[in-house]
């Protein structure tokens, strides 16, 4: 086992393959579960200031750094959040992700969602007229987001920008309007839904894929990536954990991968880099052929973002279409 591998962006600044994810954690356990990432080796997390959690994870570097390692050597990436979209709110929703996570700069910082709601009316600001709905920003692009996001750089608050959930259409449309690429796309990816045309995409255009729920996540309750038959016979085959294996699937694809766990055993092992040979990734592959299943979908969400981002049959209900210009 190996562990702790670095890739290099395209703007020459490396990530670790292997970062800790942090949504879904619980108050009072991200402060733990980043202390025992870092002591474990980790050196990339993954935040973002609608999980509600990033002063928790301010509080665990405070321990970590620098006894156990220099801010320098860490890969810190948070998210805008939909609320903050419109240019005048960008630089001071960074500002307050930076106080929150106590660092005076992100490595990396992604527009979360192709989405704006409106500002200063909370995280899931109420849609008055459609109860059980969240008010959406119909007006700002993400072409005006994303001129703002890119005038960050030149504040020396972020030293990579990238997006997160964007379609191929999304990036394009961005790209063409601004001439800057992002560098990251962070996105849904694990054997139920490989998004290969994305992956490829991605590849060609020389931006880093980032794999976010790479073990399948459990927010809908189904069979869990971890328990497939395909998964288990392989981790069992090379003694290694179903978790490890969905890892070592992203890992085999070339992008970075996010696992989060707020339990100590299971951060020390996700971290714990097994290799699959081809035909243990082709078998793990085979799932996403049988079972097509994207978890994250904000349209099922509660309350409802009626809106249409990824064109899966279930959105094709939504009212709205992201506005990319
Ligand atoms: N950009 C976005 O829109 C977006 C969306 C979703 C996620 N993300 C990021 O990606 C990260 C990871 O995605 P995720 O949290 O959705 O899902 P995930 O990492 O695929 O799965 C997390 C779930 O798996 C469990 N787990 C962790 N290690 C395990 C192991 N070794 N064996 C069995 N179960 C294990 C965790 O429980 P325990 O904690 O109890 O171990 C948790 O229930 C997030 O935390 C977040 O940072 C980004």
């Amino acid at each position: 086992m190996s562990h702790g591998k670095i890739l290099t962006l395209s703007n020459g600044k490396t990530v670790p393959q292997i970062g800790l994810g942090t949504w879904l954690s619980k108050p009072h356990e991200v402060e733990h579960a980043v202390e025992w990432a870092v002591q474990a080796g980790y050196r990339h997390l993954d935040c973002a200031m609608v999980y509600e959690n990033q002063d928790e994870v301010g509080a665990a570097l405070k321990k970590v750094i620098p006894s156990i390692v220099k801010r320098e050597d860490l890969f810190i990436t948070s998210k805008l959040w939909n609320k903050s979209h419109q240019p005048d709110q960008v630089e001071r929703e960074l500002d307050e992700t930076l106080a929150q996570l106590g660092t005076d700069y992100l490595d990396l910082y992604l527009v979360h969602w192709p989405v704006a709601f409106p500002p200063g009316k909370g995280l899931f600001p109420p849609d008055s007229a459609k109860p059980g709905h969240v008010e959406l920003d119909t007006e700002t692009s993400l072409v005006d987001t994303w001129r703002a996001v890119v005038k960050l750089l030149d504040t020396g608050k972020v030293r990579t920008i990238g997006v997160s959930n964007f379609t191929i259409d999304h990036i394009k449309g961005i790209v063409a309007a601004t001439g800057v690429k992002p560098t990251v796309n962070q996105i849904e990816a694990h054997p139920l839904l490989p998004q290969d045309d994305l992956v490829e995409y991605c590849k060609a255009e020389g931006i880093h894929l980032t794999a976010y729920s790479p073990l399948g996540n459990n927010l809908l309750g189904k069979t869990k990536l971890v328990d497939y038959p395909a998964v288990t016979e392989v981790a069992k085959r090379l003694g290694a954990s179903t978790a490890q294996v969905l890892v070592a699937w992203g890992v085999y694809r070339g992008y970075s991968v996010i696992p989060k766990s707020v339990q100590q055993d299971r951060i020390i092992s996700n971290f714990q880099q097994i290799e699959l040979s081809k035909e243990d990734y082709d078998k793990i592959s085979e799932i996403g052929h049988q079972a097509h299943t994207r978890f994250n979908i904000p349209f099922t969400y509660k309350p409802v973002w009626d809106i249409n981002l990824f064109d899966e049959e279930v959105e094709k209900g939504a009212t709205h279409g992201v506005k990319i210009h």
